[in-house]
């Protein structure tokens, strides 16, 4: 049932390409400079109503979210705000019939995700779902539901689920962001080319992962870890964080990299591994500064960074690259060496992968 793999986790990982195939199929015509959602149906006037939107999820979902809002603020220039669903559900969110309320969950049953959505289509939202589970709770509640395709997630941990789903928030804002004419054909085209490329380019970095493997031995012995990054990239670092939390036990935090020196930079001594993210060309430079600061106090850097960015090397003390790609894609190919990283320093840690401690697959109670 594992496909020869030791741990569903391991599985989920290397069925990145399909899942992402399979979530695109039907949505993004090859020759077409767009993206085609036939279970939406959207207008340019119903689009042209919406005046905010809202996205609203929990873990790993959450975090495919804040993804969500950089693409939909950037593509299609609509306010986006991000909330935890347990929070929304309690702050009486400004949500009225000129909003949208984006709920993410792989399950489609996490409790406090439903009841946001029930809150949010009280206060008169339009909703929409983005699920993996055809018929779950979430998917009968919102007004239009958005699958995702990863087929099913059996490790706690999720991994192909959340790929997924930024794959669905890019392929909306692109959708949004044509039907509100704040995306023009070239732009779009683009990034329909690049979608096309990413599942070959995840199986690409998926055959070359020794160097990751050498990595999470090394700092599998390590208590904490930081993620740096700006824009996407602190998005991706929230969620490796997570996933080394989850599965390994050591203790993680994400930054945004410009921020470690409003926060606890004390805590970056000598040997302390930094995993700094630097794939984001508009803000490339202030990372590298950011990396150089840690570097000053003696951490374990390991830079992610685009093939043939040679110069980062010189600053970090090891470097994993991922193919190149349009910045908007660069997620969807960075967060694959954290989830490794993750598994492999669980693995050195003697810990049960698909069965973290205290964790349910899915949250069903509040
Ligand atoms: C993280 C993880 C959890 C879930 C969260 C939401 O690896 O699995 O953080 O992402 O419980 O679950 P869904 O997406 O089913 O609503």
């Amino acid at each position: 049932e594992k496909g020869g793999f030791e741990h569903f986790m391991l599985k989920e990982i290397y069925e990145q390409p399909k899942s992402i195939r399979d979530t695109m199929t039907g949505r993004v015509p090859k020759d077409s400079h767009g993206i085609e959602f036939t279970e939406l149906g959207w207008t340019e006037e119903e689009m042209a109503g919406i005046n905010k939107i809202f996205i609203v999820a929990c873990g790993t979902a959450y975090h495919a979210g804040i993804v969500g809002k950089y693409y939909l603020e950037q593509l299609a220039r609509i306010p986006v705000e991000v909330d935890i669903a347990s929070e929304f559900r309690y702050r009486s969110p400004l949500v009225d019939g000129n909003s949208l309320t984006i709920v993410i969950s792989q399950s489609g049953e996490t409790s406090d995700t439903l009841a946001a959505l029930k809150e949010a289509k009280r206060l008169g939202s339009r909703t929409l779902a983005v699920t993996n589970v055809v018929g779950s709770s979430i998917s009968r509640e919102a007004d239009q539901v958005v699958y995702t395709y990863a087929g099913p997630e059996i490790a706690v941990a999720s991994t192909k689920a959340y790929t997924t789903q930024l794959l669905v928030m890019l392929m909306l804002a692109i959708y949004v962001g044509r039907l509100r004419g704040t995306l023009d054909i070239a732009k779009a085209h683009k990034l329909v080319e690049g979608l096309h490329d990413i599942p070959e380019q995840i199986h690409k970095l998926l055959e070359n992962v020794d160097q990751i493997k050498v990595f999470a031995t090394r700092y599998g012995s390590s208590e904490d870890a930081f993620f740096l990054g700006r824009s996407l990239d602190y998005a991706v670092a929230l969620e490796g964080a997570l996933k080394l939390k989850e599965i390994s036990y050591i203790h993680a935090e994400a930054y945004a990299a410009g921020e470690l020196k409003h926060g606890t930079l004390a805590l970056i001594v000598e040997g302390v591994p930094v995993i700094v993210l630097a794939t984001q060309p508009d803000v490339y430079d202030k990372t590298v500064s950011n990396l150089q600061e840690v570097k000053a106090r003696e951490a374990m850097v390991i830079a992610i960074a685009f093939e043939g960015d040679d110069s980062i090397a010189k600053y970090a003390d090891h470097v994993i690259f991922i193919p190149r790609t349009d910045k908007y894609l660069a997620p969807l190919l960075a967060v694959l060496p954290l989830q490794l990283l993750a598994y492999y320093a669980a693995l050195t840690r003697g810990c049960d992968v698909d069965k973290p401690r205290n964790l349910a697959k899915s949250v069903t109670v509040e």
